[in-house]
């Protein structure tokens, strides 16, 4: 009989047999699957793992915190951790690009470059790590995409550029609720375990125009204020994906006795099954409501909050 409990204690034992003593790679996002395939691993090989965690600055509020604070030394976990703040080194690249195309194929390339660097001090190592899922199995193999409508970053996209023998995929036949739940087998937290996606290039492509470390906290803290209240009101669960995105746009408007001429940031919800189409959620108007107020009262230039009522099509889900 298939569980999850043995399905993860098998994956343990052949990742066990596998690697014997051999040394392991493993590039973690903080994502999902990374953190579930990186979990797998400690547990498996222990100190034979390395991970490697390239902090670009566009993560959501306090991310790269709580990842660090699960894998890093004062975790459970018993790995070699470590943490590359890379921060400036994005922002400066990302400076006064204002296209998203540009700015995904910038980061992308950056990422790359620092996880090279940083794998370079590692050395040769006997195998990479990749948090490849099935429906990623499924979409690469079904191959033959004529119009790129945005190139995606994610960091399955690694192989090359890393000296090693051979890639270990130990998700390759989960779907994501799956991967969840083995995730929770492991003792990895919920707040990571049910992590919504999140793009690669992250709060970079959530930011209309350029890329500037004020818009940055603007976004993650109108968002932090987003997520929270709709989990506060039990939404969360309705819903396939949810985040604030700040718009290029400044209004007028009027805080006290003042004028502000300050920027408006947009809310987007949607329920969907696949990510490939999606519907605008039908949320209560008092949510909203008590959202806005926060969001303007709270995070310093925002003065006008808007809800995207899009669907995917014509929009996509994301805000870029
Ligand atoms: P769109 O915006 O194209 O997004 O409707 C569909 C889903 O894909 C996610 N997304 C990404 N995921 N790397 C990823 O791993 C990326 O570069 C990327 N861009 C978009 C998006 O969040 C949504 O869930």
């Amino acid at each position: 009989e298939w569980t999850m409990d043995s399905f993860v204690e098998k994956s343990i034992e052949a990742i066990r047999a596998k690697v014997g003593d051999g040394k392991v790679l493993c590039a973690l996002s903080g994502g999902v699957d990374s953190s579930v395939a990186a979990v797998m691993l400690a547990k498996a090989v222990g100190k034979q793992l390395t991970c490697v965690f390239v902090d670009h600055g566009l993560l959501r509020k306090n991310e790269s915190e709580e990842v660090c604070s699960v894998f890093g030394p004062e975790g459970p976990y018993d790995l070699n951790f470590i943490c590359v703040d890379a921060r400036q080194r994005f922002y400066d690249k990302l400076k006064g690009v204002e296209e998203p195309e540009k700015k995904r194929k910038i980061i992308g390339e950056e990422f790359i470059r620092v996880f090279e660097e940083e794998a370079k001090k590692i050395g040769t190592v006997d195998f990479l790590v990749q948090g490849t899922i099935y429906p990623d199995v499924v979409e690469s193999g079904a191959g033959g995409e004529s119009t790129v409508i945005k190139s995606h970053h994610n960091v399955g996209g690694l192989p090359d550029y890393v000296d090693f023998k051979e890639i270990i995929e130990p998700l390759r036949d989960l779907f994501k609720d799956e991967v969840r739940n083995a995730g929770r087998q492991l003792g990895i937290p919920e707040y990571l375990v049910s992590r919504q996606p999140f793009p690669g290039p992250g709060l970079a492509i959530r930011i209309i125009g350029e890329v500037t470390e004020e818009k940055i906290k603007m976004v993650q803290d109108a968002d932090a204020i987003w997520r929270e209240e709709i989990a506060a009101a039990g939404e969360d669960k309705n819903l396939g994906q949810y985040f604030a995105a700040l718009t290029n746009m400044r209004s007028v408007g009027v805080m006290g006795d003042e004028r502000t001429y300050d920027y408006a940031v947009a809310l987007r919800a949607v329920t969907t099954t696949d990510f490939m189409t999606a519907e605008p959620a039908y949320l209560p108007w008092d949510l909203i409501a008590k959202v806005t107020s926060r969001i303007v009262n709270e995070v310093p230039h925002i003065n006008r909050v808007m809800y995207d009522c899009t669907g995917k099509p014509p929009a996509t889900i994301e805000f870029e």
